[in-house]
């Protein structure tokens, strides 16, 4: 069974076909890696898969658990969202805490947990700070830690290492590459092409609402107009063309 699997999973706003038929099949601990330009769709297929986003047609399930089936979804998920919500006036280890209140995990092993955790992205001086004095990328480890805090089958990560400083973003790598090690799947979008480069054993690009490539990283970066040359950054910039001047002119140079 496959941890993240969808049939023609659309969604649509409207006129705005933000989800158009998207089929994934993702197994168990694999890193995957959902790129694509600013409007594509991404954050809602992630929204449809974690439940808070209902299909308008297709189907989807995520670790066995059908994706409109939001409480059966939650103990075996964890999302960090593009603008995680935080409560301003706890501290960050007070959010944290609450969170596994919520979960039923407010136990010593799991304040261990948080404490390792915070310490392994430098925010244990900062754990007693109210959240409404942190910085953006304060608020994005506390919001990581809480997505990964109840050790979930399959992990959404919107834009992991944004607002990071470049050691936290490197310890998120690690982590991520540490989750899959473990048997996690991990959902990742991000604009950070290098990120997907270090962690990710499978890319999908996404461009207006539909899938147009799915590949091993250095697989669609060989693909590229480039040729043996070609970088990720290369395939995507071809896979997601909008001019059809330029769509024109890299067929020319094609032969
Ligand atoms: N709640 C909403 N209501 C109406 N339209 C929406 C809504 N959410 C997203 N859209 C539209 O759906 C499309 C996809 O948006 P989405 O946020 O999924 O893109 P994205 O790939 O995450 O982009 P980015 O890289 O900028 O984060 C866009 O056209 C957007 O305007
Ligand atoms: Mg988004």
């Amino acid at each position: 069974m496959a941890a993240i699997q969808t049939t023609a999973l659309t969604k649509r706003y409207g006129e705005t076909l933000a989800v158009d038929e998207l089929d994934l099949s993702i197994p168990a601990g694999t890193v995957y890696g959902f790129l694509g330009p600013n409007g594509a769709g991404k954050t809602t297929t992630m929204r449809m898969l974690t439940g808070l986003a209902r299909p308008t047609s297709g189907s989807g399930a995520v670790a066995g658990v059908d994706v409109t089936d939001r409480d059966g979804l939650r103990p075996h998920i964890g999302y960090l969202p593009e603008e995680p919500p935080l409560y301003e006036q706890a501290t960050g280890y007070e959010q944290l805490e609450y969170v596994a209140g919520l979960r039923g995990m407010a136990d010593d092993a799991t304040r261990d947990r948080i404490d390792r955790l915070l310490g392994e992205l430098d925010l244990a001086d900062d754990a007693a700070t109210r959240i409404a004095d942190y910085s953006k990328g304060m608020r994005q480890k506390v919001a990581y830690v809480q997505a990964v805090l109840h050790d979930p089958d399959v992990v959404f990560l919107d834009e992991p290492t944004s607002g990071l400083d470049p050691r936290a973003a490197r310890t998120i790598r690690e982590m991520i590459r540490g989750l899959a090690d473990s048997g996690t799947t991990v959902f990742l979008s991000t604009h950070i092409l290098p990120v997907v480069e270090a962690v990710a054993d499978e890319v999908g690009i996404l461009y207006d609402g539909r899938l147009v490539a799915e590949d091993a990283p250095d697989a669609l970066a060989r693909r590229a107009e480039a040729g043996a040359t070609g970088t990720l950054e290369d395939a995507f910039l071809d896979l997601t063309a909008t001019d059809p001047a330029a769509d024109a002119s890299a067929e020319a140079t094609d032969g």
